[in-house]
């Protein structure tokens, strides 16, 4: 049984122009102690297919549909009362800009020990005294110092790894990082990446990892999900993707290619998908990805492709998965 389940899941939001359907159908599946990458442009429903398993979405937005086991255990029945404590215990998250999410005029101490003063009930000394064990093993230099510091005191990689001891604290079962390193620089993205892969063998958490950009999935993530205008297009272990697969998703395969790579000269122009992910008030009939594929076909335009396993393990949405074929007919 894998540790998280999402089966079918369709969450929509109400807007004035009509509904919005952000996650439409979609299925993926966090297994214990390994990490899915869930990977695709701005705006493909990745935040709030992560929202929608720990019920914060924003007040317009509702689960129309679908299943989200953690565990054995259906999420989307609970009540906020077994919700909150399914965050504070067994699921937790880290998002991108630790600004918003850590609270300006307390200390670092007094952030992270909330957490073993709520759920875990520890008197203010024993938490104090959990916070140094929290920095310490988030490599924080200085722990004594830093714990006495407000955010705005602490660079961007530090608050990033105060966020990710804030979120380890309560030793959760699931860690979700949605665009954890997006913010930082390359080389401060580099440790923090390293940080949680070492946290990762360590504890045995799971993470979903959550980023547009398929070079961070590639050093992180056991399996993948990349997603579409709210729709998985292709979920597989990330050797496939990143081996030498036989099938593939025009779109992953877009994506891979605007991966900059270390031989890479520099003047060199990346290839990225050509066109805009479109309004999602306005999906296309068909094949949602058609108007950007440059292997589209009369079919694509008016038929829709559904999530077909192709081997064992991977499972792609369209017409034409194999590689080969489709550059043939291209
Ligand atoms: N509160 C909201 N009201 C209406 N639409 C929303 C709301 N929140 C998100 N959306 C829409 O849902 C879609 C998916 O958004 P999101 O999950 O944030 O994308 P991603 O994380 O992949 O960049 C987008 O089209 C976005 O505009
Ligand atoms: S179904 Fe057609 S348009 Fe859609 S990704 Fe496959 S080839 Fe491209
Ligand atoms: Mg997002």
């Amino acid at each position: 049984m894998s540790l998280l389940e999402v089966r079918d899941l369709n969450t929509f939001f109400r807007t004035k122009h009509g509904i919005v359907k952000a996650v439409n159908g979609v299925s993926y599946t966090v297994e214990a102690g390994k990490t899915l990458g869930i990977v695709g442009e701005s705006g493909s429903g990745k935040t709030v297919s992560a929202m929608s398993i720990l019920q914060l979405l924003d007040t317009n937005g509702f689960i129309e549909s679908g299943s989200i086991k953690f565990d054995g255990r259906e999420l989307t029945t609970l009540t906020r009362r077994e919700m909150y404590e399914i965050r504070g215990n067994d699921i937790s998250v880290i998002f991108q800009e630790p600004m918003t999410s850590l609270n300006p005029v307390f200390t670092v101490e007094r952030q992270v020990s909330e957490p073993f003063m709520v759920h875990q009930g520890l008197s203010k000394r024993e938490a104090a005294l959990r916070v140094l064990d929290m920095l310490r093993d988030v490599r924080i230099p200085n722990p004594e110092v830093v714990t006495k510091q407000y955010p705005h005191q602490l660079s961007g990689g530090m608050r990033q790894r105060v966020m990710i001891a804030m979120a380890l604290a309560c030793r959760p079962r699931i860690l979700i990082a949605d665009e954890p390193s997006t913010a930082l620089d390359v080389t401060i993205q580099a440790q923090i990446l390293k940080l949680m892969n070492d946290l990762q063998e360590e504890k045995g958490t799971s993470i979903m990892f959550i980023t547009h950009d398929l070079g961070v999935v590639c050093q992180m993530a056991d399996d993948v999900a990349v997603m579409y205008c709210g729709q998985v297009v292709e979920m597989a272990p990330a050797r496939t993707i990143f081996g030498k697969p036989q099938f593939s998703h025009p779109y992953t395969e877009g994506l891979l290619f605007s991966i900059p790579r270390l031989d890479t000269p520099s003047d060199v122009r990346l290839e990225a998908i050509p066109g805009a992910v479109p309004h999602p008030l306005k999906l296309p009939d068909g094949c949602k990805f058609a108007p950007r594929c440059k292997y589209a076909t009369e079919r694509c335009k008016v038929e829709e492709p559904e999530l077909v396993e192709v081997q064992p393990g991977q499972g792609v949405r369209c017409f034409y998965p194999d590689l080969k074929e489709r550059r043939k007919d291209g």
